[in-house]
């Protein structure tokens, strides 16, 4: 419980930093070189220079306005798309990515397009589906797919990738990782060429790299969680040695009363289509936050006190005090998940706090 300010997310810049330069290390130390991926805090410059600064010199997000403002924030790095454009914004990724994602031929070629009217060159990852399925093309496919990118003169093939544990939960294993290093050896020899990005995954490939003998041809991962939050995320486990409390939520409390615990009346559906249930605690100290889920996912936000989320609606949050005596103006502070960090840093009513700048 702390004093005053409206609603906030604080950024401790100095345990980003610690992070940052602990994974390139450790990555770096089996070969590996990390891209920086800034879309869970909106490409915001602040951070991104703290990246830059500790060694990683990619940084990858999805939002092309995220590239945009980093470019003219003149952070000095170069620029990854991390998903595959839409043809309607192939003009964008040309002009603010230097290397975009890729699994769809009809993009690539309107790409190159507008790559050649610009005078440029555009480089791309092509992503390859390893089981997860999001995006990506088979395996059995990519011979045929590159033999079509290689006719491209404004797109220059740099890399292939794939990606896990997004969309279906799927680990990246020996397996997987020995299967993409045969694939880029495969691609090398059949077309003549040298990739200079095998990107393996995401912060979901640290079991995997702390276990592995051999990285193979895996030269590659694109990490955001591990180094915003300090944890892998296969099991959401926290990385020995980093930091994961870099992000904390602090909002105010703008009612507080002794009431009951369990709605009373006729019940019917609240503000999110569902009856909810509520357990029966007696007569409680209910204190309601000024903030709900306009501005943060409150189920990815975990009180630092011993209090409890009963729940939320739009603006309003509501807590169970427990033993806490929490008063109207008091400030209550929360760890985030990722998906909280997410929402909140899109949030235009929740203030941007850096702290421990370096
Ligand atoms: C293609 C791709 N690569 C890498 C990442 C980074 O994932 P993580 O934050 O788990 O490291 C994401 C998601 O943000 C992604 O969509």
């Amino acid at each position: 419980m702390t004093q005053s300010g409206g609603p906030r997310i604080e950024i401790n810049l100095a345990k980003i930093a610690h992070n940052a330069e602990a994974l390139y290390r450790l990555y770096g130390s089996k070969g590996i070189e990390l891209m920086g991926v800034t879309k869970g805090v909106c490409g915001g410059p602040e951070i991104a220079r703290v990246l830059v600064n500790n060694g990683i010199r990619i940084l990858a997000d999805s939002k092309i306005t995220n590239l945009q403002k980093m470019r003219e924030a003149r952070i000095n790095a170069e620029f990854v798309l991390l998903r595959t454009p839409a043809l309607s914004e192939v003009d964008s990724v040309v002009k603010y990515a230097d290397i975009s994602l890729n699994s769809e031929l009809a993009v690539i070629k309107s790409l190159s397009a507008t790559a050649i009217k610009h005078n440029t060159q555009h480089k791309i990852i092509l992503m390859i589906e390893m089981g997860d399925l999001r995006e990506g093309i088979m395996p059995e496919n990519l011979e045929e797919f590159i033999e079509e990118v290689l006719k491209l003169s404004g797109i220059t093939l740099v890399g292939i990738g794939a990606n896990f544990a997004c969309f279906g939960g799927v680990k990246p294993n020996e397996e997987s990782m020995k299967k993409l290093s045969a694939l880029a050896i495969e691609i090398e020899e059949r077309f003549s060429l040298s990739l200079s990005y095998v990107s393996g995954g995401n912060s979901a490939n640290y079991s995997w790299f702390m276990d592995t003998e051999s990285t193979g041809h895996v030269n590659n991962l694109r990490v955001g969680e591990s180094i915003l939050l300090g944890r892998e995320t296969l099991c959401r486990m926290a990385i020995p040695g980093l930091f994961t409390d870099a992000f904390t939520f602090v909002s105010e409390v703008i009612e507080s009363k002794i009431k009951p615990s369990v709605p009373y009346g006729e019940i019917a559906q609240n503000v999110l289509g569902v009856s909810p249930e509520f357990q029966e605690r007696g007569k409680i100290r209910r204190a309601i936050l000024g903030v709900g889920f306009q501005d943060v996912l409150v189920s990815g936000l975990t009180p630092r006190l011993d209090i409890e989320i009963l729940g939320s609606s739009s603006d309003h949050t509501v807590l169970d005090a427990k033993k806490i005596d929490l008063q109207v103006g008091d400030e209550v502070a929360f760890s985030l998940n990722y998906g909280a960090v997410l929402s909140v840093m899109t949030s235009h009513d929740v203030r941007k706090k850096y702290i421990n700048v370096i």
